[in-house]
């Protein structure tokens, strides 16, 4: 199977990643719009022209799926990129909740979502997750991670610090949907914050649950055929690929 990943920026990569590790896919091709990037702070019909046009670019290749690893766009353009696609479209907001249903006791637990500004208001997680039976759901925008991750600031004060700032007065959650690309990077910091209790639940993975649990995946592909594209600066990408797939 031939797939797209299409994300805002670099943070798609933490999907790439574990799509990676579950050796699902003979050929993926990336596709990051860092000319763009972020799309957490705009307006959502500017989000679904970008998501549109990302649709477009994937028709140069003959793909079997696109896997959108955007939270934002999962949350906002879904609908319109699935009309507009020549096969089927995968978000990981849907992912998110199934992972979060498998994880999470609905009865008692506390969940907590994270995100970026668009993708909390637009309460898409939270919608689902009340479907599922969640009555004790919290929500917060975290952006300031966003550009954290960027800088590669994964530890230390500053971190810290704005771990805190975001935290420090909420209820203790069971567990927290990372509902942004970028927040897996940040997983050993806000597990050593909630404590070892608390689940945090990761895009990537929960993608892979979704796919394993919906389709037959009979092969394994050991060695995987990668293509990175950006709408800016696609070296850049690339470097940061390597990095965060290969070495973190
Ligand atoms: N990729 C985005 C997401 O998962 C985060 C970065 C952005 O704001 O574009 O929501």
């Amino acid at each position: 199977m031939k797939i797209g990943v299409f994300d805002s920026g670099i943070g798609g990569l933490s999907v790439v990643k574990s799509l990676l590790e579950h050796k699902l896919f003979e050929e993926i091709i990336y596709f990051g719009d860092t000319a763009r990037v972020p799309y957490g702070s705009k307006e959502k019909n500017t989000i679904i022209r970008y998501a549109i046009e990302a649709v477009e670019f994937f028709k140069n290749f003959d793909l079997d799926m696109i896997i959108v690893a955007c939270n934002t766009v999962s949350a906002y353009a879904l609908d319109e990129m699935r009309e507009a696609a020549l096969c089927p479209v995968v978000g990981v907001v849907e992912a998110g909740i199934l992972a979060a249903t498998n994880a999470v006791d609905n009865n008692t637990n506390n969940i907590l979502i994270i995100g970026t500004n668009a993708t909390i208001n637009s309460k898409a997680y939270e919608k689902g997750l009340k479907k599922q039976g969640f009555d004790n759901i919290q929500t917060k925008a975290t952006p300031l991670f966003v550009p954290l991750v960027e800088e590669n600031i994964l530890s230390g004060e500053i971190l810290d610090a704005t771990i805190k700032h975001y935290f420090k007065h909420l209820p203790h959650p069971d567990a927290v949907i990372l509902g942004c690309t970028h927040f897996p990077l940040l997983s050993d910091a806000l597990q050593e914050f909630f404590g070892t209790k608390t689940q945090l639940i990761h895009s990537g993975d929960a993608i892979v649950e979704y796919l394993e649990n919906s389709m037959d995946f009979t092969y394994r592909y050991e060695d995987t055929k990668l293509k990175f594209f950006a709408s800016e600066n696609p070296e850049a990408l690339r470097t940061t690929a390597n990095k965060w797939i290969y070495e973190a």
